[in-house]
C-alpha cells in the first residue's frame, strides 16, 4: 500500500489510525515493504538501537544519509521520513537546507525535526522548497540534556501549554504531521483536537491520529524498553534459539549436510 505525505495528511481524524515504525536498514525495509504499515521513520534512534550509543546525539548527517539510503533501497513505495539529526538544522538556513536536501536525495520523502522554538522559519522555507516536514514535540530526545534525562514532558498546566504551543507553532509553519512523544495522554488528546494535521503518538496515549514505535522494541529485540512499548514478538528468543540450533548443528556435524555442500 503506497502512502504519500498528501494521503498521510488526509487521514487526520480518520477512522483508521495511521501506523509508523522506525527502520534503519535494507533487510527490515524489504520485510516492511510487504506489510500494511503506512510509513517508516529513519529515526536518529539508530544511534542508540543500531550503534549502541546511550542517546541520539551521536547521530550525524552522514549516519542518517547512509541509513536513509539503505532503507530506500528496500522499502518499495512506502512513505519514508528521515530525522534531521542533532544540530544539523541549527547552524543557519543554508546548512539546514543542505542537510534536508541530502536526506531527500538519499531517498526520504520528508524530514522530521525536533522542537518548535527557532524552527518556524526553517520549516516554512523547507516546505516552500518542496521538502515536507514532520514536527516532533514533547519528549524530544535531542533535548535529553536540557530535560535532565528521558523524562515525561507536559506535566502541569504551564508545561502542558508549552507543548501545545509548540505543536501549534509547527502547524502554522507548515508541517504535514506532528509526532507527540512522552506526554500525558490527556495532553496528547488536546493537541490532537487542536491541530489540523495528523498527530502520531509514542508514549502519548491512544487518542492520537496514529502511533509509532521503534521497530526493534516492538519485535522484542531490545532488552530494556520504556513502559509505553508493547512487544508484539519475541525477536530476542527467536534469534537466540536459531543461533543455539546452529552452533549445535555445527558441533555435531549435522550442518552442513551433503545437500548444503557442492559436489
Ligand atoms: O528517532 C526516533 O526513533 C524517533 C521516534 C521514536 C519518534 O524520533
Amino acid at each position: 500500500m503506497s502512502t504519500s505525505v498528501v494521503t498521510f495528511r488526509s487521514r487526520k481524524g480518520g477512522e483508521q489510525p495511521l501506523t509508523m515504525v522506525t527502520c534503519y536498514d535494507t533487510t527490515f525495509a524489504r520485510l516492511l515493504a510487504d506489510t500494511d504499515v503506512d510509513a517508516v521513520l529513519v529515526g536518529d534512534s539508530v544511534a542508540m538501537v543500531v550503534h549502541g550509543h546511550p542517546t541520539t546525539l551521536p547521530a550525524d548527517l552522514d549516519m542518517m544519509v547512509m541509513h536513509t539510503a539503505a532503507v530506500a533501497r528496500g522499502i518499495g513505495d512506502k512513505l519514508v521520513v528521515a530525522d534531521l539529526p542533532f544540530l544539523a538544522h541549527r547552524r543557519g538556513l543554508r546548512d539546514a537546507v543542505d542537510a534536508a536536501g541530502a536526506l531527500l536525495r538519499a531517498g526520504a520523502h520528508a524530514v522530521k525535526l525536533e522542537g518548535a522554538a527557532g524552527n518556524s522559519e526553517l520549516v516554512t522555507h523547507l516546505v516552500e522548497s518542496g521538502i515536507p516536514v514532520m514536527g516532533h514535540v514533547g519528549l524530544t530526545p535531542q533535548f535529553v540534556n536540557a530535560f535532565g534525562g528521558f523524562k515525561v514532558q507536559g506535566r502541569g498546566h504551564e508545561a502542558a501549554d508549552h507543548v501545545l504551543r509548540d505543536a501549534k507553532t509547527l502547524e502554522h509553519a507548515g508541517v504535514f504531521s506532528i509526532v507527540i512523544e512522552g506526554v500525558p495522554a490527556e495532553l496528547a488528546t488536546k493537541i490532537t483536537r487542536s491541530v489540523a494535521v495528523p498527530t502520531i503518538g509514542i508514549g502519548a496515549g491512544a487518542e492520537c491520529d496514529g502511533q509509532i514505535l521503534v521497530l526493534h522494541d516492538l519485535l522484542g529485540l531490545t532488552q530494556r524498553v520504556p513502559r509505553f512499548v508493547r512487544r508484539f514478538g519475541d525477536g530476542a528468543a527467536m534469534v537466540q534459539h536459531a543461533i543455539t540450533d546452529y552452533t549445535a548443528a555445527v558441533r555435531n556435524r549435522s550442518f552442513p549436510s551433503s545437500d548444503e555442500s557442492y559436489a
